[in-house]
């Protein structure tokens, strides 16, 4: 794997909501010709002035292979930042802002001087990053579940042994419970919010995925193993 994606947790706490105004990724794909003077994504990207932006959402930040990323950046993943829509939106505003607000740290410095101040277009350029998302393989004896709904909600995979994950995904992501020796059954959540710990969830048993296609509170959510 190229990124370390690991369930954590973001910090959300410094974070704007994620305006809900419509995203386009085609206009970002207009958008991105501004990053592109730095970054490369898709298939056969290397990483240039900046690092390589394929699948970087769920990945936590400073974590693309061979690529020096500044220090504050490097501490910022090791206090658990996950790039989100919501943080890359934020990010992308102010680099320098976004580390020192994320680290409580005045002095935290970004390598990143480029910023991006127009709301519409981080909405648009976020949507384009996002359809850059690679598929992850079904673990032996886990199972996965996807985010095929058309929002981004919090999930969790629980599968005995092999642990629990929690993540945000946004439309189209999928969590994936780690490999295993021995087959792991156990259940998936998903929860509307971060905040919210109401939400539904399913038993699930090793080598079988799961989908969620519509969210709905107490329980009522609408998975693709029970939808006909
Ligand atoms: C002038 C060059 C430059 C431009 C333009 C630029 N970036 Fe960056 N970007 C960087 C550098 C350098 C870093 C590494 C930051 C660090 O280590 O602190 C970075 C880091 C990032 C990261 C963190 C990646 C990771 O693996 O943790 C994201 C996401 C990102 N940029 C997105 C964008 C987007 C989207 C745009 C366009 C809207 C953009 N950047 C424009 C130079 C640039």
């Amino acid at each position: 794997m190229r990124r370390s994606h690991i369930a954590v947790f973001v910090s959300i706490a410094l974070s704007t909501a994620l305006p809900a105004l419509a995203q386009s990724a085609a206009d970002g794909e207009k958008v991105f010709r501004k990053c592109a003077s730095c970054h490369q994504v898709g298939d056969g990207a290397k990483n240039r002035i900046g690092p390589v932006l394929t699948d970087v959402f769920g990945s936590t930040a400073g974590s693309f292979e061979g690529y020096k990323y500044g220090k504050s950046m490097l501490a910022a993943g090791e206090d658990g930042l996950i790039w989100t829509e919501e943080n890359l939106f934020n990010y992308l505003f102010s680099p320098k802002d976004f580390l020192r607000a994320f680290l409580d740290d005045p002095k935290a410095k970004a390598k990143m001087s480029f910023r991006l101040k127009d709301e519409q277009d981080r909405r648009d350029v976020v949507a384009y990053l996002s359809s850059f998302t690679v598929a992850m393989a079904t673990p032996t004896n886990g199972f996965c579940v996807t985010n095929q709904s058309e929002l981004t909600h919090v999930f969790a995979v629980d599968a005995g042994d092999a642990g629990r994950k929690v993540q945000e995904l946004t439309p189209g992501q999928s969590l994936c419970t780690a490999e295993s020796s021995t087959p792991q059954n156990g259940f998936v959540s998903v929860f509307e919010t971060i905040e919210k710990d109401e939400g539904c969830s399913r038993l699930i048993t090793a080598g079988n995925d799961e989908g969620m296609i519509r969210y709905s509170d107490f329980d009522r959510c609408e998975w693709t193993s029970n939808s006909s």
